[in-house]
């Protein structure tokens, strides 16, 4: 039972005052670019607005059209991605673009979106919504909280996944969404953001206050309830900062596919489940050095954690086969997190290190 439908014209209306001013949002108005649109939902499929803003600005300005990305070489689009994590992306990106530049352009509907490498469901739908009208309803996890409240959905996600799904599209469907499908969705994107969050809700605020089930109840801060997640594991690996006389620091670039695929890296061990003794690190060392220990870094990836411990060695002339970097550009060479974690902590220790030979 809820109190009443929640009513689409309203939240238009309230997303008219209230709509959050962000970087890849075309102004009321004006039409909105595909391939700003489709880049800014990749972008936040795993990472905060906050996140997203300047790194958005930044790949726009090396990359300004889905042609310029499509001709780009790997190695550019990696470096501009790294950091901001599930790597994937960034490679479907790249592969996509190659798709939309050698079709003449971005399919218009879910169904011809869907088919780009890396636009799932909620891309295909948030692109056909935001920058081609067309009457799509994106359901993000803003979505799904927004919805399981004003609906009172009380059965816990991701099993109540397709029943949420549903009631966005029911909502989705009246005429007042069905006119502005973009502004629908991404209303629905700053309800959830702005108002209805997931801790300490502004009820108070809400333009579906009268029309919410959830808030009715008393429930809503405690929607959606989730089912528990399994534990993380946990894994040990170690790293080799390996510089030479001329202060050169030796990387390698990771296999196309699989986490982390194609970004460059520390050489190291394996991740493992067991932590590794010095002498089976030693094994893995990309050439042997007197190494000091650099410390170690966390890093949570998102099916298990990892500590990694990372030495500093040094030799007269590093081996061949990785790619050399000068150790004051490594930190803008495009390591993944992880790694530019492990480059700082190298730094740091081999930075008064003269007491380090190989
Ligand atoms: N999250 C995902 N897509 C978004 C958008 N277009 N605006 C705001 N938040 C979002």
């Amino acid at each position: 039972m809820h109190p009443s439908t929640p009513d689409a014209a309203l939240l238009l209306a309230w997303y008219d005052r209230h709509r959050r001013d962000l970087p890849w949002r075309a102004r009321p108005g004006e039409p909105a670019d595909p391939y700003a649109v489709w880049l800014s939902e990749v972008m936040l499929q795993q990472t905060t607005v906050a996140a997203v803003g300047p790194r958005f600005a930044r790949f726009l300005a090396r990359f300004p059209t889905v042609e310029a990305l499509a001709a780009a070489p790997w190695e550019a689009v990696a470096q501009e991605w790294a950091g901001l994590g599930y790597y994937a992306r960034a490679r479907n990106l790249h592969a996509a673009a190659k798709a939309v530049a050698a079709r003449g352009g971005f399919p218009q509907d879910e169904a011809g979106l869907a088919e780009l490498p890396g636009v799932g469901a909620y891309t295909a739908a948030a692109v056909a919504a935001i920058a081609f009208g067309r009457p799509a309803v994106p359901v993000d996890g803003n979505v799904e909280r927004v919805m399981a409240r004003v609906f009172a959905v009380e059965a816990p996600l991701p099993g109540a996944k397709g029943r949420v799904a549903t009631l966005a599209r029911e909502v989705g469907a009246q005429a007042a969404a069905r006119a502005r499908p973009g502004d629908f969705a991404q209303a629905l994107f700053d309800l959830g953001a702005t108002l209805c969050t997931p801790r300490r809700p502004a009820c108070a605020l809400c333009p579906w206050r009268g029309m919410c089930a959830g808030a009715a109840a008393g429930l809503a801060e405690s929607l959606p309830r989730k089912a528990p997640k399994p534990e993380r594991p946990q894994r040990h690996g170690v790293a080799f900062w390996l510089e030479d006389a001329a202060g050169r620091v030796l990387l390698q670039r990771r296999p196309a596919r699989g986490l982390l695929g194609g970004m460059l890296e520390l050489p190291g061990t394996p991740w493992r489940e067991e932590a590794w003794s010095e002498a089976e690190a030693a094994g893995h060392a990309p050439a042997p050095a007197a190494w000091v220990p650099a410390g170690k870094v966390r890093h949570v990836f998102t099916h298990f954690a990892l500590d990694l411990v990372v030495w500093a060695g040094r030799v007269a002339a590093l081996p061949a086969g990785g790619e050399t970097v000068a150790r004051g550009e490594v930190l803008t060479a495009g390591l993944p997190g992880v790694m530019a974690k492990a480059a700082r902590a190298a730094l740091t220790v081999s930075a008064d290190a003269g007491s380090v030979s190989g």
